[in-house]
């Protein structure tokens, strides 16, 4: 505790004085340039927070995509929002953009010849204004952009403050601390040689060349705390808000040793508490693997935080190489059964443990680990140095392992000392289950709400084929109370709710549903109807489900349309319209979301609606497949 306050009054320090350098260089300011971007570059691409740029003519071109509307992801082209929001016209200018917190959603809308596209969710903002520059702010001549790689990890501050002694300081506050700090370091290097000489030495047949000496000074490392085996705390259910099924791959490698591995079990039993597990919450398992995996437990062996910390406390290192791919392969084949406590519902998350890098290959074996729907998290620790590089057999594996390249997905954690760190961060990236995007499918992740036109000019017959077509839809869908959900409403000129997103949530009771449908029979109010559903049934969409509307017509609207459908657009519900017999192709256009070939289909008789299935469900799931996610 006392070591690490003055551990971050060090870094303060050092960064203090390196910034009163900084002013220093800066007080003879360069003359402000305008940097130029081009149309094509994303907002996330630009590390600055707030900057003026320039953007050439062109960019209104529909091929740079934009995301929102006055409020942009930092996805969208950053020239193209600037013709959106209005601030530029297509031959380019001056403008300020400024960086804003992700949003939980993005309305996209067509405004200053630019469509901009619906996005449910992105980590970080924009805005656009006209380039007034602030009065007191300095803007960057040079912008800063992001590699195209991940950025490195989050720097271990411990081993950088333990490292900076070495350079000679002047000042006389920092040699007091200095010393302080050499004491502390002499104790621990004593605290190792005692501990180290107590504990039994750590395999010495190491399969992998490494380098002693950056690792020695935190050899003696044990963490203090005892698993806590007391039954103090009373059973819990779990917490609710976090229903994954877990598999923890640790690392029992021999060049690990035990001391690595007793940091490793300490860091599994905090994420275990941190978790809290329980049937109605997150269940975990744990597979360790050397040569070859094994199950230490699964799923269902300990069903609360408290059984399975003191059970991971008697788990003992089993040796051998590092084979993560093999044991990839083994948790894609074994450990998601039903049998092992799987629950529909649930979704899968692996996460693996790496010390350094793995013996064998990984990329194969995580990508159909990932077809399978399994979130893969990677947590590599003390990753390889620039000579060591040479014995690992694919380079960027974690990358090459884990559901998305954004970081998200691997931590790089710098020194074992340091993995206590990723506790809480790796537990709110695993919890946040609508965001694990390996599990999310076109077919799992979305409220639809059909809107059947209930017309007198359907008739019957046609009105049960039009039921029969909604339960085709819904079939190819996976239905549960968590994946997806289906809604209706039956239209003439009035409207009614069959049933709400929450009503049924199995296929059958669905399927049964649309059955039961009473034909109703009258005229036909297209525009009141969307309206309606947007009100009773897309209000209670949850707000990270895509939301989908069907509407099926086989007639022109007594009302408009247009305003109806703006607003469907701007709420973020993708509209399909199907048209039958005498449908309006042009009204059809209007509700489909644009583009509409993409989104509107007629079909002339209603013994030809079962053609379009196929097709609506392509287009759906090659939408959600184009869409970028986080
Ligand atoms: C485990 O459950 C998930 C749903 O939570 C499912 O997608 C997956 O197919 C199941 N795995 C096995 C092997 O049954
Ligand atoms: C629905 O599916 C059944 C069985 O595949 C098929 O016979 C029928 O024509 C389909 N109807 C519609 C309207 O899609
Ligand atoms: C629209 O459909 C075309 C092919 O028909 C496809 O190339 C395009 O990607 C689709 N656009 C969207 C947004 O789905």
């Amino acid at each position: 505790m006392k070591a690490s306050v003055i551990e971050m009054f060090l870094v303060l320090l050092v960064t203090g004085i390196y910034s009163n350098k900084e002013m220093a260089k800066k007080s003879k300011r360069p003359k402000f340039t305008v940097p130029q971007i081009n149309c094509d570059v994303k907002a996330g691409k630009i590390i600055n927070l707030e900057f003026i740029a320039k953007c050439p003519a062109g960019c209104q071109d529909p091929k740079y995509h934009v995301y929102g509307t006055g409020i942009y992801a930092s996805y969208s082209s950053v020239c193209g929002a600037a013709v959106h929001s209005g601030v530029l016209d297509n031959s380019g200018g001056k403008i300020l953009v400024q960086k804003v917190a992700g949003q939980s959603g993005y309305k996209g809308s067509y405004s200053n010849g630019v469509q901009s596209l619906s996005l449910p969710r992105w980590r970080e903002s924009f805005i656009v204004s006209e380039s007034q520059p602030k009065k007191g702010v300095t803007y960057p001549s040079i912008l800063t952009y992001s590699s195209p790689k991940t950025p490195a990890a989050e720097a271990d501050e411990t081993t950088k403050a333990y490292q900076k002694p070495s350079t000679p300081e002047t000042t006389a506050e920092p040699v007091m601390l200095m010393q302080v700090l050499s004491n502390l370091e002499a104790e621990a290097a004593h605290t190792a040689l005692t501990k180290s000489s107590l504990l039994a030495p750590s395999a010495s047949t190491s399969p992998r060349p490494q380098l002693m000496g950056h690792r020695s000074w935190e050899m003696g490392f044990v963490p203090k705390e005892e698993l806590s085996t007391q039954a103090l705390e009373p059973v819990s259910q779990g917490d609710p808000n976090c229903k994954v099924d877990l598999s923890f791959l640790i690392d029992g490698s021999s060049s690990l040793g035990k001391r690595r591995f007793r940091i490793q079990k300490q860091f599994l039993a905090d994420v275990v508490q941190a978790l809290d597990i329980g049937p109605a919450g997150p269940l975990m398992g744990v597979v360790q693997y050397g040569d070859n995996p094994a199950t230490q437990f699964n799923l269902k062996t300990h069903m609360n935080s408290r059984d399975l910390k003191a059970a991971i406390e008697k788990i003992t290192l089993r040796g051998g190489l590092s084979n993560a791919g093999r044991a990839i392969s083994f948790v894609t084949k074994n450990f998601f059964s039903k049998a092992n406590g799987n629950r529909s519902g649930a979704p899968n998350v692996a996460v693996v443990l790496l010390d350094g890098w793995p013996t064998d290959k990984v990329e194969e074996t995580a990508r159909l680990a990932r077809e399978s729907g399994i979130n893969i998290f990677f947590i590599t620790i003390e990753a390889a140095v620039e000579n060591e590089k040479q014995y690992m057999l694919e380079a960027n594996f974690a990358n090459k392992a884990v559901c998305r390249t954004n970081g998200y997905y691997s931590f790089n954690v710098q020194s074992w000392f340091g993995l206590h760190k990723t506790v809480q961060p790796l537990v709110k990236r695993i919890c946040d289950t609508d965001r694990l995007a390996c599990s999310k499918t076109c077919l799992n992740s979305a409220d639809i709400g059909f809107i059947i036109d209930g017309s007198s000019s359907v008739g019957t017959s046609n009105f049960r084929t039009v039921l029969q077509f909604v339960a085709n839809l819904s079939k190819e869908f996976e239905i549960s109370d968590t994946d997806t959900r289906i809604g209706a409403v039956q239209y003439t000129y009035e409207q009614r709710l069959e049933f709400g997103f929450d009503k049924y949530h199995t296929k059958a009771d669905i399927l049964n549903a649309i059955k039961s449908v009473g034909y109703w029979s009258g005229g036909t109010s297209t525009g009141a109807a969307i309206h309606y559903a947007l009100e009773q049934l897309f209000k209670k969409s949850k707000p990270n489900k895509r939301k989908l509307m069907i509407l099926i017509t086989d007639g022109r609207s007594y009302d408009d349309v247009r305003i109806a459908a703006m607003a469907a657009h701007q709420k973020g519900v993708i509209t399909y319209a199907i048209g039958v017999a005498w449908a309006a192709q042009d009204e059809l256009d209007i509700i489909a979301t644009h583009p509409a070939r993409n989104h509107s289909f007629f079909v002339d008789e209603f013994d030809n609606l079962y053609t379009s299935v196929p097709k609506i469900i392509q287009n759906i799931c090659m939408e959600f497949n184009s869409q970028p996610r986080n």
